[in-house]
């Protein structure tokens, strides 16, 4: 696999397909639909957390590092799905949870019993108070108390980190690396990579968790990310960084040669829909990362591409995530626009599930229904991350639009999502999902240096890669791209010689 310019399939297991009729997608589901993930052409798949887990944070509370969940089907089905992806030649990456585990891990039972808690973060208060002011990424407190000393959790209070200052930590995640390569596991994306270790003295910050820079970024990370870039080099395996850091240069030192060989860019993530952003995001992504860089539009954290660049009146405070007035048709075209723009730059790509279909964010979910932590610890203020896992529509009637045979699902599905279901649009022409698949079949053509195009436009974006010229319009004007070549794939319809006002279109040159 030449990770370099892969694109990888993130599959949100439950919310993908389930198989035991029980409202939680699980990996018979999953492997029932592999032949679906090579029709629509991507090269592998990142699963989301699968090991035993009581669900605090669905699955990112992990309670047993090395083993899979009986509710979705336990090691034996692990061990088929990754047979089967194999046979199919798609490469399959787990989800390693290294800064914190689940209050139900062995580890943190024992240090509750009051043995073993160096393993975690715990000291004494400050007086009744908690030992310093941190706030948990999720709301609320960082600390908890029990007896008489606090645990930190940078998440939710049934996710305690654990101390890296601790070497039998790092010895245990070693271990647990080697577990799964040897299983024949591809590779990881390693969650919140950047936050294992915190600042030796702890102090204060009062202002968001998000940017509390004590918190994460310490320089003794990069120790144990060489040690594991030796270790995943030895089975010839691969890894990808969830990195949130301040800048695109301190991103650039997790990617030096003896450390990851890939690591998220989430600046187009959170880049409104304006070309000169755009541009400057993503020169600034090419000149400080180069080829090792992985884009993304979306995933299991952050509102769905449609309605991102879709949202036309904002409502909800600057620190939670937009509500509002979501012109959806507005962004289905934008997203794909955006899809034809990151599928032709140079580096890899990650696609979230769903996304293939044009999903929108699930914004009406009933208040009861919701489950992400963060609804509850920002005091309702957040909707959290609910409606971007909602599980998939497949078919456009049915017991939960072919999700399951049941059709309680975990996360209620609203009725419009019958507009959105795969089959249907698998067999349309010109929809989302074939615009997709005809974009990953082209894409292993584009190749070479990106070398921007002059368009004499502020709205519009050019480039050209070997003899593939890229042109996204982001405005309402259509730009004439006949001096650029034949037309290979756009994502909207428009006359001859013509990229159509709010998307993108790939040309190839005689
Ligand atoms: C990462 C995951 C997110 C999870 C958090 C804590 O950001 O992507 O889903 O809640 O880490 O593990």
């Amino acid at each position: 696999m030449n990770w370099r310019d892969a694109v990888i399939y993130q599959v949100y297991l439950r919310s993908f397909h389930d198989a035991d009729g029980d409202g939680v997608g699980d990996l018979d589901g999953f492997r029932a639909k592999l032949d679906y993930l090579v029709e629509l052409g991507v090269d592998g798949i990142w699963l989301n957390p699968c090991y035993p887990s009581p669900g605090a944070d669905h699955g990112y509370d992990v309670a047993d590092y090395t083993d899979v969940d009986a509710r979705y089907g336990g090691l034996p089905a692990f061990d088929r799905l990754l047979a089967a992806a194999h046979e199919r030649g798609l490469a399959v990456l787990m989800d390693l949870v290294p800064n914190h585990c689940s209050a139900e891990h062995a580890w943190f039972k024992e240090a509750l019993a009051g043995r073993g808690r160096d393993r975690f973060i715990f000291r004494e208060g400050r007086g009744e108070e908690p030992p310093n002011n941190w706030r948990s990424i999720f709301g609320g407190p960082a600390w908890t108390r029990v007896d008489d000393e606090w645990y930190l959790h940078s998440f939710d209070s049934s996710q305690p980190d654990f101390n890296w200052r601790n070497p039998a930590v790092g010895a245990y995640f070693d271990d647990v690396l080697r577990f799964w390569f040897e299983r024949g596991v591809d590779g990881f994306r390693i969650d919140v990579a950047h936050m294992l270790f915190k600042h030796a003295d702890l102090p204060d910050w009062p202002h968001y968790p998000e940017d509390n820079p004590y918190a994460a970024n310490q320089p003794e990370v990069h120790e144990v990310i060489r040690r594991w870039r030796k270790i995943a080099d030895s089975y010839g395996r691969t890894l990808v960084g969830e990195i949130w850091v301040p800048t695109v240069s301190d991103l650039s030192l997790y990617l030096r040669p003896d450390e990851l060989p890939g690591a998220f860019y989430f600046d187009l993530l959170v880049c409104p829909w304006d070309a000169g952003r755009f541009r400057a995001s993503i020169d600034r992504g090419l000149t400080e990362i180069g080829t090792a860089i992985t884009w993304t539009l979306a995933n299991h954290d952050v509102h769905r591409t449609v309605s991102r660049f879709g949202l036309i009146s904002r409502e909800g405070g600057p620190d939670t995530r937009p509500r509002g007035v979501v012109d959806v048709a507005l962004g289905v075209r934008r997203a794909r626009a955006a899809l034809l723009l990151l599928l032709a730059l140079p580096g890899s790509v990650y696609l979230y599930q769903g996304e293939e279909a044009g999903l929108p964010e699930v914004l009406d979910l009933p208040d009861a229904a919701r489950q992400d932590p963060t609804w509850l610890r920002s005091g309702t203020a957040d909707y959290g991350r609910d409606g971007c896992r909602v599980p998939l529509p497949w078919t456009a009637s049915g017991p939960s639009f072919g999700f399951s045979t049941s059709s309680a699902t975990w996360l209620p599905q609203p009725s419009w999502f019958a507009d959105f279901a795969i089959e249907d649009q698998m067999a349309r022409d010109g929809s989302t999902w074939r615009l997709h698949r005809d974009a990953l079949r082209l894409r292993s053509r584009i190749d070479g240096e990106l070398e921007w195009l002059e368009t004499g436009r502020a709205d519009v974006l050019a480039f050209r890669r070997g003899d593939t010229v890229c042109v996204t319009v982001f405005g309402q004007e259509p730009f004439p791209s006949s001096e650029y070549g034949t037309p290979l794939l756009a994502s909207a319809d428009a006359p001859k010689g013509v990229v159509a006002g709010g998307s993108s279109a790939w040309l190839r040159s005689a």
